[in-house]
């Protein structure tokens, strides 16, 4: 059984006194829900102050991006040394934002992949294809490059940590997330890549969120799936009510 993982992503979001207040309201909505991982991804700015508020609770920290490279002069990185200075048990890499703005590609996500596992951080893998690209029926074509590119010379003890987040980027802030079936299919379609890559065991542990739009009313038939097993949550992570809802949703069952 695979050990539900709902993580916010703030994005840009929150300054310190915003980011300490929805963190304390997360707190405690969620403060008697154990079987599953609770991860807060607010900007680097604020994750010292988040820390600080959940150290001892069952939330744990997560930063949104990371360089790949230990220390040097690297203007305006940060390394995965320095996330765990600060407290954080994971990190997001690839996300659609940072490949559609920041130019990064299968190989920097690689690149970046190694690093946390070695620093032994868990990323959150994020894939997902376009709205073109689903149109063109390149769905399959384009998660199998993302996943085979993210894990590359990735061996099997390290990739059984890992988190996979299916994120449809035509879903992301759009309000128009991907139906359960459609979520599904492609979620089911990753892993049996990773049963290709490595064997079935890994595959069916390794835990596969979904992220595009998740909102209080979807997330039950989204967390219903049998290889949806948590979410990426954007917009809705950013308020204390609709974050602990999806937060108890996915605890359901497991508590
Ligand atoms: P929304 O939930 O705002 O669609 O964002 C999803 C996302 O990108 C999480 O990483």
């Amino acid at each position: 059984m695979r050990k539900p993982i709902v993580a916010g992503n703030w994005k840009m979001h929150k300054n310190i006194p915003e980011a300490i207040e929805l963190a304390n309201g997360i707190k405690r909505g969620v403060l008697d829900l154990h079987n599953l991982d609770i991860v807060l991804c607010p900007p680097f700015t604020a994750l010292s102050a988040v820390y600080d508020i959940i150290a001892d609770s069952n939330i744990q920290l997560g930063a949104q991006d990371v360089y790949w490279q230990e220390q040097g002069a690297f203007t305006g990185e940060i390394s995965v040394g320095m996330l765990k200075d600060v407290g954080c048990r994971f990190v997001i890499v690839g996300h659609s934002e940072r490949r559609q703005y920041f130019f990064e590609t299968n190989e920097t996500v690689n690149r970046k992949i190694k690093s946390v596992l070695r620093a032994n951080i868990i990323p959150i893998l994020c894939v997902g294809e376009t709205l073109p690209q689903r149109e063109e029926n390149k769905t399959l074509e384009i998660i199998k490059e993302q996943v085979f590119g993210g894990l590359k010379d990735i061996p099997a003890a390290e990739a059984e940590k890992i988190v996979i987040a299916y994120e449809p980027v035509w879903a992301i802030g759009t309000g128009r997330n991907a139906t359960p079936v459609q979520a599904e299919e492609v979620q089911k379609y990753i892993r049996n890549l990773l049963s290709e890559m490595y064997n079935t065991s890994i595959a069916e542990a390794v835990r596969i969120q979904y992220g595009g739009s998740v909102k209080a009313d979807n997330i039950e038939e989204l967390i219903n799936q049998p290889n949806i097993d948590g979410a990426l949550v954007g917009g809705a992570s950013l308020k204390e009510d609709s974050f602990t809802q999806i937060i108890k949703v996915c605890a359901k069952g497991e508590n």
